[in-house]
């Protein structure tokens, strides 16, 4: 069912070392999300995920934890990073690691082939590095210590000392691709989305580009750069890599030039690596930019960055135990502007959860598959003539599911669901007005009561199309409810972009019964 139309999203590749907390499933969910609206559009869809497994911090933390640092990120790679896609319900279609041969292999041949085209030079570096962050600090982003690290240089991220690094290193001339940078931001002014970030990044390129140390000779743990094996790749260098390593750069043309070029997700903290630097490394390499890189918030818990170093981090699966991975998915997806900040609270999520999952949609699905079942055996009901307020849901459908795709067109996952979701609300106050319950009591309204069910059952089909691609779970719950499997094919068979069309659940369709979508959580005090 693929249109041709490509569409390549990847998630940034994560640091192992981390244990994944909400804010990496906030990243994994929102592309996985945008890879399932585009793959069920019937466009040719693949969406990357990974780790990044080189580096310094990485080296350390395996050493302080006695094991060689392969054995370190094989551990935390099987027990949290793979396991998090399947709590969340992730479908990526495939996961790239960086110690894997393959990417190990086609990033050198990525940089040989910038290092034959002149691009490389040999230097001697003296700059103040941060570990967590694995970057030589820029000015703005280091700040005096205080208290246990007083008159020490700290980063302004971490809030920990920086090192002072003095090394003979390779540099890449990224200072030369200023001006061709600032043309792209200009002549694709949806390049770096959303705007906020665009501008950020414009900015930054227009008070200049210094050239960029690409390797280490410290330590070994990362690709050796192919013309002199005594220095390793810069883990950033390499990790950026993974988005055409994973799709075949330098081993497989044909895969490579069906995927790229793609999208590209990330948090905001990360804006520039994808934004400054990875377009210069394709230029420098005779390849296409990026699609786009759409930059979006940070999760924050009061007023912070949520984040492991800090001890803010929590677990994607303490949410998903209780309240499911659908809830997880639509609440951080509806309930944050993509490309905003917002705050995490417990009380919001719950609050959400009942309102608009249990009460909204879960409610609207369970008593029209129950009245169905209750008025006409099950069997949805053929509909009669159409008056106004029913033409008017037909619109609300049609409305919502183009302006839907349109945001999904921005990245304004949230804005889709917002217009998606005008269907839930219009429909829950169809049923109010029109009272199913008294037609069914009135034996001269049975033509009227088969419309009103009818419906509803057609906008419960569209809306289980149109949210699968944020709950997949309970939309695949409903599909079989209304019996749309045996009617109509299965729910990824739908095309998302002609769900608007009314009537295509045919009268006659058998109806199952439905358990709640969205259980009554109960409370612990
Ligand atoms: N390994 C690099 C990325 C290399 S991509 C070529 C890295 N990894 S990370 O694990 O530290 O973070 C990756 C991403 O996790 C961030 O860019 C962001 O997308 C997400 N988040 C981490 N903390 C977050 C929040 N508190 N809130 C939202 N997203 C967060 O950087």
């Amino acid at each position: 069912m693929t249109s041709g139309r490509s569409f390549y999203i990847t998630t940034p590749i994560y640091y192992p070392s981390d244990v994944p907390h909400i804010g990496h499933g906030y990243t994994t969910v929102a592309a996985d999300a945008l890879a399932r609206w585009h793959r069920q559009a019937g466009d040719d869809t693949w969406m990357l995920t990974g780790t990044d497994e080189h580096g310094q911090k990485m080296m350390r933390a395996a050493a302080a934890n006695g094991v060689t640092p392969q054995e370190w990120v094989d551990k935390l790679v099987t027990e949290a990073w793979f396991p998090l896609l399947k709590t969340l319900d992730v479908a990526n279609d495939d996961f790239i690691r960086t110690t894997q041969e393959r990417h190990e292999t086609r990033a050198q041949k990525f940089w040989q082939s910038i290092y034959d085209r002149g691009y490389v030079y040999a230097g001697e570096y003296e700059a103040l590095y941060c570990v967590g962050c694995e970057e030589f600090k820029p000015e703005s982003e280091i700040v005096d210590g205080t208290g246990p690290f007083e008159g020490l240089k700290v980063c302004a991220i971490h809030s920990k000392p920086l090192e002072l690094l003095h090394e003979k290193n390779y540099f890449f001339k990224l200072s030369e691709f200023q001006d061709r940078l600032l043309a792209l931001y200009r002549d694709r002014p949806d390049f770096v989305q959303p705007e906020s970030a665009r501008n950020e990044v414009v900015a930054f390129v227009q008070q200049g580009l210094k050239d960029l140390s690409i390797s280490r000779s410290a330590f070994d743990w990362g690709i050796p750069i192919p013309w002199d094996s005594s220095h390793v790749l810069y883990v950033w260098i390499d990790a950026l890599l993974n988005y055409a390593t994973a799709i075949g750069y330098g081993a497989d043309d044909e895969n490579f030039a069906r995927r790229w070029p793609g999208y590209h997700v990330v948090g905001k903290d990360i804006l520039r690596f994808h934004a400054v630097i990875w377009p210069a490394m394709l230029m420098a390499a005779g390849l296409d930019v990026p699609k786009g890189v759409f930059a979006h918030g940070w999760l924050l818990v009061g007023g912070e960055k949520m984040s492991k170093s800090k001890a803010t981090g929590i677990a994607p699966e303490t949410l998903v135990e209780t309240f499911g991975s659908d809830a997880f998915r639509f609440y951080f997806l509806s309930a944050i502007a993509f490309g905003q900040d917002g705050s995490f609270s417990w009380e919001d999520l719950s609050a959400r959860y009942q309102a608009e999952l249990a009460n909204g949609f879960g409610n609207l699905a369970s008593r029209t598959i129950a009245m169905i079942g209750r008025y006409f055996d099950g069997a949805v009901p053929e509909p009669g003539a159409y008056t106004d307020v029913d033409l008017a849901i037909q619109r609300v459908v049609q409305d919502a599911a183009s302006r839907a795709d349109e945001a999904i067109e921005r990245f304004r996952i949230d804005e889709a669901i917002r217009a998606v979701w005008t269907i839930v609300d219009e429909l829950n106050g169809y049923i109010t007005d029109n009272e199913p319950w008294a037609l069914a009591k009135d034996e001269t309204q049975r033509e009227r009561l088969a419309t009103v069910l009818y419906t509803c059952a057609e906008g419960l089909r569209a809306l289980a199309v149109l949210l699968s691609p944020i709950m997949p779970q309970s939309t695949a719950k409903l599909w079989a409810a209304l019996g749309a499997d045996q009617a109509l094919g299965t729910l990824a068979e739908q095309p998302i972009r002609e769900v608007g069309t009314w009537g295509v659940l045919p009268a006659g369709t058998a109806t199952q019964a439905l358990a709640p979508l969205f259980p009554r959580i109960e409370q612990a005090d």
